[in-house]
């Protein structure tokens, strides 16, 4: 068994505590916090015995093989390449980083100190990314042409918040729109029998508030196999949760793409262990033919699988769900998204 540490003990933590639970391979060991209080909160949800009030402090602790670092992007570089120096495996939550120069420095970290690094995409980690992703490379729906995929959300407009504030990282690009890059890179590479393609075109539009960063945009990509993309992000609205793929023989739908089979998204304590989880649905309407339904069954929560994908690929160093290059490509569009609309960080 993975004995796992998280570091930053927020919103989506909470979360990732609980998936813990149903996980295969790891268990939850201990929590660090830099906020007064924090850490305890979340141990005494999940029974969790060792509370940290410092990152460097869990990092010395030999018995945390791997890090879960769930601090707010702007605060992702520090701890990972301080995670990466003590020894540990590091899972970090999208987006890895601000831009892909940092995300280059934790890649960097990682080798150099011999350890696992993933971006935590966990809706790649569901099975149903593997169906989709089998039914492409199947000839299901002919050759690939056109993606169409979204996130967005309506935060309400805060200055001050996660979503809004540009020191904090805030912006739909970097919080949800990495997700719909990653999809659609992903399908194009599976058109190509490959794990991912970075775009060869990119073109976007959108619109910037007066804290500096993107509240709603979309973006065409066009990749060298002749897959074209149109993707969408937004924090000052809902855009449908959906990914669509069309090709030559029929339409693959993915109705659910970010966050299927998660009961514990939403629990704010700790989930029996007889939960059942939901099965998500892929929807297939071959040319000619009517539309199918195709289930796919789980046996855990989304984020169970996600440290179970790190479980399985520890000794590998990288996972095939989020591989180091994988992860500086999308890293590299969303640094040309945010640079077509003027968007800066520094
Ligand atoms: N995969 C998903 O489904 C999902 C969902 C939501 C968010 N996320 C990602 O997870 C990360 C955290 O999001 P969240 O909503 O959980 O954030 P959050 O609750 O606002 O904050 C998480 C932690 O970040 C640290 N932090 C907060 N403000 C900071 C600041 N100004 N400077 C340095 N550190 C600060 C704190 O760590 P301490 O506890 O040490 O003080 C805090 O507990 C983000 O990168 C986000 O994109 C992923």
């Amino acid at each position: 068994m993975i004995n796992w540490g998280i570091i930053g003990a927020g919103s989506i933590a909470r979360v990732f505590a609980n998936g813990l639970r149903f996980s295969k391979t790891g268990r939850l060991e201990a929590i660090a916090s830099r906020t007064a209080g924090k850490a305890d909160a979340l141990a005494d949800l999940f029974d969790v015995v060792k509370r940290y009030n410092s990152y460097e402090d869990i990092l010395a602790d030999s018995a945390i093989d791997a890090v879960y670092i769930s601090t707010i992007h702007p605060a992702h570089l520090e701890p990972v390449v301080m995670a990466a120096k003590a020894g540990k495996h590091i899972l970090v939550e999208k987006p890895i980083a601000m831009n892909a120069a940092e995300a280059a420095k934790m890649v960097d970290a990682a080798r150099a100190n011999d350890v696992f690094l993933m971006e935590a995409f966990m809706y790649r980690c569901h099975p149903q990314i593997a169906k989709m992703v089998e039914l492409i490379q199947d000839g299901a729906i002919g050759d690939v042409l056109v993606v169409r995929s979204t996130f967005g959300y309506h935060a309400g407009f805060n200055p001050d918040s996660r979503a809004y504030n540009r020191e904090l990282g805030g912006g739909g690009i970097l919080d949800v729109g990495c997700y719909p890059a990653s999809m659609v890179r992903l399908v194009a590479g599976a058109a190509a029998g490959k794990l991912f393609l970075d775009p060869v075109e990119f073109k976007a539009t959108g619109v910037v508030g007066p804290t500096g960063v993107d509240h709603y945009t979309t973006a065409t990509l066009k990749f060298e196999n002749d897959v074209v993309a149109e993707i969408a992000t937004a924090v000052a609205c809902n855009l449908p949760p959906d990914t669509v793929i069309y090709g030559s023989e029929g339409i693959l739908s993915v109705p659910n793409p970010w966050l299927p089979s998660s009961p514990c998204r939403s629990a704010r304590t700790a989930l029996p262990l007889d939960t059942p989880f939901p099965a998500s649905t892929l929807l297939l309407h071959k040319r000619g033919a009517e539309p199918e339904e195709i289930t796919v069954a789980v046996d855990r929560d989304l984020f169970s699988y996600e440290a179970d994908m790190v479980g399985a690929h520890i000794d590998d160093r990288q996972a095939p769900a989020a591989s180091w290059d994988d992860t500086l490509g999308n890293m590299r569009t969303l640094d040309t998204w945010l640079a077509e609309l003027g968007v800066n960080y520094a």
